[in-house]
């Protein structure tokens, strides 16, 4: 089955396959061909240029988009989108005056939400969570990495990787699966915090190897969760089994998460609300991608990740969703795109570097995914009519899609 897409206005993110990763100055550079042409076989890019290099050969498949965009899928790299329930309450209770920290403080928060887990069935997660994939398919995500930590418990963790199995076996969707079993200290070892992590270590690590669950292992590495201590334990444990970090680090405190993590080279270091030098010396030179997370600061009102500061030390930046129940109830990509402009100040070509090529490198599939190259996948937003991909940021909280394409297939 071959399609071509003939009259693109601008097709966008082109690069060779050698190209995995844009940082610093680099990432103000979006590279794009102006009325352009794209081959489609089966399900994956066979071949584009500019209009007056076109051969026409037979096709399954004409489609004329003038006036259209097409860009690559959004690739979001982080997100909690297996959850139970909801926190509209907190989310009230926020507004009255309460701070995220004094609601989790209380019990609240991640533990709110592990206690709802732990009483629903995994095919009642599995339903909602497809639910709430098909809706981001819609709004142009094409690859998505989903992390437990709502189990909090051996059996309930096993259940939300279970969960993340079968969608990644089922959705159209490139999905990568992370254990987050250090998301919170569970009520039950609230005063003995070692015995949960040596449970995390000796029992759910081994168990989620030999099932094959995860593709990576997180730890919420911020005061009153894991220190910078218990991250290395964990991180050392699950490196026993080829597991790579992808950390939660500096939302509210910065004390040393970011090198901890580079040096136990984490493919990404999440959050950074507070960066400090060090944190930027760390990065540097490095291959841990930064990604930054504004729907999260948008929702908690919290600083945004200081993102100029970021790639004008040369650091590359991916954003992501963080779609959760508490601090980021929403995962769609255009929005994050729109934040990273109109509060971060990154310009539109960084944030679409971020959110595409850079999305894909902090979940390990920049070889199929990402960009628009010769034989990877056909992962595509097709925008509306639209005058430059300047107006995808700028029209915030519209959607610019007109049609989006998983693996070479229209989605309905
Ligand atoms: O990335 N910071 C830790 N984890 C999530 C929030 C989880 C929650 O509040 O349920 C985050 O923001
Ligand atoms: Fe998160």
């Amino acid at each position: 089955m071959t399609i071509l897409f003939t009259h693109i206005k601008e097709l966008l993110q082109t690069r060779p396959q050698s190209e995995m990763r844009v940082m610093g100055r680099a990432m103000a550079d979006l590279p794009h061909i102006k009325n352009a042409f794209l081959r489609i076989q089966d399900d994956e890019i066979l071949d584009f240029g500019p209009m007056a290099d076109l051969v026409i050969q037979d096709s399954d498949q004409l489609i004329d988009v003038t006036g259209k965009l097409i860009l690559p899928a959004w690739c979001d790299s982080h997100s909690h989108v297996v959850y139970a329930g909801d926190r509209s309450q907190e989310f009230v209770d926020r507004l009255k005056g309460l701070s995220y920290e004094a609601i989790a403080a209380k019990g609240g928060g991640i533990l709110n939400s592990a206690e709802t887990l732990q009483q629903t069935s995994e095919a009642v997660l599995y339903t909602q969570a497809m639910e709430r994939i098909n809706a981001l398919i819609q709004l142009g995500t094409g690859a998505l990495e989903i992390k437990s930590g709502y189990g909090l418990s051996t059996e309930a963790e096993l259940k939300m990787l279970h969960v993340i199995k079968k969608i990644k076996d089922t959705s159209a969707v490139k999905i990568k699966a992370t254990f987050l079993g250090a998301h919170a200290i569970p009520k039950l070892y609230k005063t003995n915090k070692k015995e949960y992590i040596d449970l995390i270590i000796h029992t759910m690590l081994p168990e989620i190897d030999r099932q094959k669950l995860a593709d990576f292992v997180d730890v919420f590495c911020e005061k009153g969760y894991f220190s910078l201590e218990d991250t290395a334990h964990i991180l050392e444990a699950a490196a026993q089994y080829g597991l790579v970090p992808k950390v939660h680090v500096n939302q509210f405190n910065a004390f040393g998460g970011v090198g901890l993590a580079v040096k136990h080279k984490a493919l990404s270091v999440d959050h950074l609300e507070v960066v400090t030098e060090k944190d930027l010396e760390d990065l540097k030179n490095s291959d841990t991608m930064a990604v930054a997370l504004p729907g999260c600061s948008f929702f908690l009102g919290i600083p945004y990740t200081p993102a100029r500061q970021l790639i004008d030390a040369g650091i590359p930046v991916a954003l992501a969703s963080d779609f959760n129940p508490g601090s980021a109830p929403s995962g769609n990509m255009n929005f994050v795109v729109s934040l990273a402009c109109i509060k971060m100040n990154m310009t539109p070509e960084e944030a679409l570097n971020a959110t595409t090529l850079n999305g894909a490198y902090a979940m390990n599939i920049s070889e199929t995914h990402g960009s628009i190259t010769k034989g990877k996948k056909a992962n595509l937003i097709i925008t509306k009519n639209m005058t430059s991909y300047r107006q995808i940021p700028y029209h915030f909280g519209n959607s610019p899609i007109h049609k989006v394409m998983i693996n070479g297939a229209f989605v309905d």
